[in-house]
């Protein structure tokens, strides 16, 4: 795949930056379409640095619209495609199911569909092409406090969201096995870092502790999320795109375990610090609340896989992760401010229909 036209869907959202610039910037020969809607989590401030490069195009429309879908790839005639659109909160999933059905399940058939009728005629699968799809490890479900996730684990999903990645995953590989789509599919574990969007953990206490908020922390915060630098999953995806078998799936992860608690405490202290306050004031701020409905105790991946077979592995201590995750949310104060309000949503729709 030497000149690659590859659609990126979701690139203006919180992975999809990360994934988008490292392709804009990594391979000039490349032409990188930004193929996403600009939902409340798609922002195009998060690709300011990039935006002006000749390799790198945005494209705004909705997965859900099939005609569009087929007229785009008509109009492009990708070479390949990487996934990661999607509706991505817990939270939302469980109080409005049916947005995750339509963006994350029809979605991805839309997709399947428009690469399926662009590579594949007569039956004859065009060579050098490539469906990549984005997962997640909460497919697999939650695990008790031994164990990890890997490759053969069965899928329970147990919340909307990841039911909905779930059903997009087993489409994925049913399009591959009926139809001979190339694809390739990983699953990851929680990611952090810069640029997203604060209704997570990470970023949300973040913007809470510098405001002097409360910190909510679900139930007893003895939930265990494995966590992996962004830039690191960037990578692996790159990893995964270039040299990953068609057909099979990767399990990607940090080998970083950690229950949000103990999490939550250790950002404090690094706020404390880094805002020169005594230790022990972001800490105070820790508000036990509700537990969320379904709250699945742990996830853990093994990506022995991954690391085995093509190489990649985590390059970051989460401590470390973590320090570069808050300087970047104190020094871009202006993005914090922009997303909270909402108001990037308003200028760049207006700046985008009006070409
Ligand atoms: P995100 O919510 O930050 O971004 C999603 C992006 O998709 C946004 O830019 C949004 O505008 C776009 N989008 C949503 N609906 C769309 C539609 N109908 N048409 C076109 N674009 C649409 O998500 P994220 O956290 O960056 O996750 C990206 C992918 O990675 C998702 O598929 C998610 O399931 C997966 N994943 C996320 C994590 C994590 O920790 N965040 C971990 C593993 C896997
Ligand atoms: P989240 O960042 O929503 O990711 P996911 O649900 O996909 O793992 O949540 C991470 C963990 O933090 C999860 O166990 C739920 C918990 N949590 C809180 O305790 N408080 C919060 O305000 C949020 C958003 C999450």
């Amino acid at each position: 795949m030497s000149k690659s036209t590859i659609i990126i869907t979701g690139g203006a959202g919180f992975i999809g930056s990360h994934v988008v610039r490292r392709f804009v910037n990594n391979y000039p020969d490349y032409k990188i379409y930004n193929f996403d809607n600009l939902t409340y989590a798609g922002n195009l401030a998060n690709l300011k640095d990039i935006e002006l490069k000749s390799n790198y195009h945005f494209i705004k429309g909705d997965i859900t619209d099939a005609a569009f879908v087929n007229k785009l790839f008509a109009d492009i005639n990708p070479d390949a495609v990487i996934h990661l659109a999607a509706e991505s909160h817990v939270d939302r999933s469980i109080t409005n199911p049916l947005e995750f059905i339509m963006t994350n399940i029809v979605g991805t058939v839309n997709l399947l569909n428009a690469a399926r009728h662009t590579w594949i005629k007569d039956k004859k699968v065009s060579s050098g092409k490539r469906f990549y799809h984005i997962s997640t490890d909460e497919v697999y479900g939650s695990l008790g406090n031994t164990g990890f996730f890997t490759e053969n684990t069965s899928y329970d999903p147990r919340s909307p969201y990841s039911a909905s990645k779930a059903s997009s995953d087993h489409l994925v590989m049913a399009y591959h096995h009926t139809y001979h789509l190339p694809v390739v599919l990983s699953n990851c574990s929680n990611n952090y870092g810069s640029h997203h969007f604060p209704e997570k953990l990470i970023p949300l206490a973040i913007n809470n502790i510098k405001n002097m908020k409360p910190v909510p922390v679900y139930g007893k915060g003895e939930n265990v999320r494995d966590w992996l630098y962004v830039e690191d999953h960037a990578r692996a995806i790159d990893v995964i795109f270039h040299k990953g078998k068609e057909g099979e799936k990767y399990n990607v992860g940090g080998n970083n375990e950690w229950k949000n608690i103990d999490l939550i405490r250790l950002l404090c202290s690094v706020m404390d610090k880094k805002l020169n306050r005594k230790e022990g004031t972001s800490a105070s701020l820790i508000t036990f609340v509700t537990d969320r409905p379904g709250h699945d105790l742990r996830y853990a991946i093994d990506s022995t896989k991954l690391q085995n077979e093509l190489g990649w592995k985590p390059s970051l201590q989460f401590e470390e992760g973590l320090e570069k995750t808050v300087d970047w949310y104190l020094a871009n104060d202006a993005w914090l401010q922009q997303v909270t309000s909402g108001e990037y949503m308003t200028y760049y729709q207006h700046q985008y229909d009006a070409r």
